[in-house]
């Protein structure tokens, strides 16, 4: 397995200041606080989690829309953590993102053709007006859209339409890593499972890698090949997805899959809702130690609250960042989700 993307110690804080003049900070949205992931070539990796807890600026980090506060980002060989523009305009031919609401990113005013093609536009590729054309109807057809339909307006295409026209323009300069955050969050249950299956398409048949975001783990099970489960800015459980399915070992792991719905009613009785209790902490000023202590089923006082577990193989092969992982049998006595 050859790593594309190593992120190491990835850390970015929003300062939060205070005072019309000086500006003076007095703390820090602590969004992304030391998270480090490999991103295998080829494969789809899901980033899931609670609102909040940093997937949008991880992905916005890993990139380079955003620049870290610190740690590194390993691709090709180079740290681009810090990279200057003219070092990133390359880069970013080569790792594109595809937004939740394909609507707010797309200029209402364009046609869809000029859209696809401002990709071509930036990079200064192709000139020649009929052969852009001919690109851009070329990606049209790639994504399923009428090549046909050119010259209309995004207000012209569905929910489902649109996000078509987001995956064509990413898709544009053929790149290595597709980055997408909630492509289907934001559209009718329907059509999501035609979005997830072009992205699935367009996987094999460009080598994408793909890093996807979701909250709903129901999605990404399907999608992905190893997820990554996010709390207030750390990794707390890293695992080949249906491992992570069958046996999560991360008490929030564990709680996030209970949370998953069951179609089946009667599975649905039996099943013990660990329902996850209280907000999720502020990242201001986020809990001591193991940031899920304070909602955890399995704390234990003067240790989860006072020692971080750090990241660790545990069994399975599941990488766990918690003292007391969960065991078979409380694995067992949770229902299975296998029919999700
Ligand atoms: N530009 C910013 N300035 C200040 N705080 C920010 C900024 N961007 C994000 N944050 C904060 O950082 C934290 C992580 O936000 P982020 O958008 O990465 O979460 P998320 O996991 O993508 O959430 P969601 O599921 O709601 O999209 C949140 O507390 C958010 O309010
Ligand atoms: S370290 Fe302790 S508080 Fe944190 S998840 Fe594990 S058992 Fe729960
Ligand atoms: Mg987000």
């Amino acid at each position: 397995m050859t790593a594309l993307v190593e992120v190491r110690d990835l850390v970015k804080h929003f300062p939060i200041r205070k005072g019309i003049i000086f500006q003076k900070q007095v703390g820090a949205v602590q969004a992304v606080d030391g998270v480090s992931f490999d991103i295998n070539e080829g494969e789809t990796l899901g980033l899931v989690g609670e609102s909040g807890c940093g997937k949008s600026t991880t992905a916005r980090l890993v990139t380079r829309l955003l620049e870290p506060t610190s740690g590194s980002i390993i691709y090709k060989g180079l740290d681009i953590a810090h990279a200057n523009r003219r070092r990133l305009l390359p880069l970013r031919r080569e790792m594109q993102m595809v937004f939740q609401d394909p609507y707010s990113s797309l200029n209402p005013r364009k046609t869809v053709g000029t859209i696809i093609g401002e990709p071509f536009e930036i990079h200064g590729i192709e000139h020649d007006k009929t052969k852009r054309r001919r690109l851009v109807q070329d990606l049209m057809e790639q994504v399923g859209l009428n090549p046909e339909h050119y010259n209309r307006l995004p207000y012209e295409f569905s929910g489902g339409q649109r996000q078509r026209i987001g995956v064509a323009r990413a898709i544009a300069l053929k790149p290595k890593l597709i980055v997408a955050d909630e492509p289907v969050s934001a559209l009718d249950v329907s059509i999501q499972a035609q979005i997830l299956n072009l992205l699935r398409d367009l996987q094999r048949e460009l080598g994408l890698t793909i890093v996807f975001i979701a909250h709903d783990l129901s999605v990404v099970r399907h999608m992905c090949d190893r997820i990554a489960v996010m709390y207030l800015g750390k990794i707390v459980e890293l695992a080949d997805s249906q491992q992570l399915y069958d046996h999560p070992r991360h008490p929030y792991s564990g709680a996030l899959l209970s949370a998953v719905p069951v179609p089946d009613p009667r599975l649905a009785r039996e099943k013990q809702r660990q329902v996850l209790t209280g907000d999720v902490p502020s990242p201001t000023n986020p809990p001591s130690a193991c940031r899920f202590h304070t909602r955890c089923p399995k704390y234990v006082a003067g240790h989860c609250d006072v020692e971080e577990p750090l990241l660790e193989t545990k069994q399975g092969g599941n990488v766990v960042a918690c003292h007391y992982p969960l065991t078979d049998d409380e694995i067992a006595a949770r229902v299975p989700t296998a029919a999700a």
